[in-house]
């Protein structure tokens, strides 16, 4: 059966796209941009976030790009005034609760929350966010864990559900206390973890990291290069 494809305008481009396309892909389609900290093309729409928030003409709210299918004759605005100030507030929140050592943290230059912060202007945040001070754990030979950074975009986990089939890692605890974990508090060692590295890779931020590359360089300073790496065998290259 013929696709049905539908029409819609986006910062003033037209974009025919098929129906049941989110207005990110629709925009991505288009080159144009919209950023996202929980969304991956490969794994299940989350809308967490909401950093891909955009403005519909005729619509009170600001649906999130990553999950709202696109409609024939659409107007969307992804960078308006309105859009920008929900985006300044919504990286400032995250912010609120986030460690603030950016200077020495190991994603420096890599950390897509630091990006962000850059190109909306967020020098520092209006709220007083409750501070974590979780231990750092790094009892395995392969990745670090700082849930301190973590912002709780649930890639990690649908990563290691949805790609993997493993489910060792969830989020526990309400509120404030929310948090990406084993079972229990399990060590990954004793999870059931294969150290995969899929969910280092798709951290947008400095939470988890690749232990063996920790203290090796600043981002700039490492070169990318696609090997088996000794470690886990599986031939993934972090960044
Ligand atoms: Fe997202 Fe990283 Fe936290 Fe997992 S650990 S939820 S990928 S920020
Ligand atoms: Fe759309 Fe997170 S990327 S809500």
């Amino acid at each position: 059966m013929k696709e049905k494809m539908v029409t819609l305008v986006i910062n003033g481009k037209e974009v025919t796209v098929p129906e049941g396309t989110t207005i990110l892909e629709a925009a991505r389609q288009a080159g144009i941009y919209i950023p996202t900290l929980c969304h991956d093309p490969e794994l299940s729409p989350w809308g967490g976030c909401r950093l891909c928030i955009v403005e519909v003409r005729g619509w009170k709210e600001l649906p999130a790009a990553c999950i709202t299918p696109v409609r024939h004759g659409m107007v969307v605005e992804t960078e308006s005034p309105a859009v920008r100030h929900a985006r300044y507030t919504l990286i400032e929140l995250l912010l609120a609760n986030h460690p603030e050592d950016c200077l020495t943290c190991e994603r420096t230059g890599s950390c897509v929350l630091q990006d962000l912060a850059y190109r909306y202007g967020v020098r520092r945040t209006r709220f007083e966010g409750e501070k974590r001070n979780y231990p750092i754990e790094d009892s395995n030979p392969f990745i670090v864990r700082d849930m301190n950074k973590c912002i709780l975009c649930g890639l990690c986990v649908r990563v290691c559900n949805e790609i993997m089939g493993k489910a060792v890692i969830d989020f526990a605890y309400r509120g404030v206390r929310t948090k990406i974990t084993p079972p229990f508090e399990l060590p990954l060692e004793k999870a059931g973890c294969v150290f995969c590295g899929n969910c280092v890779a798709v951290c947008p931020v400095g939470a988890l990291f690749p232990k063996p590359m920790w203290g090796q360089g600043r981002h700039w300073e490492v070169k990318k290069v696609k090997t088996v790496c000794p470690y886990c065998g599986t031939g993934c290259s972090f960044y």
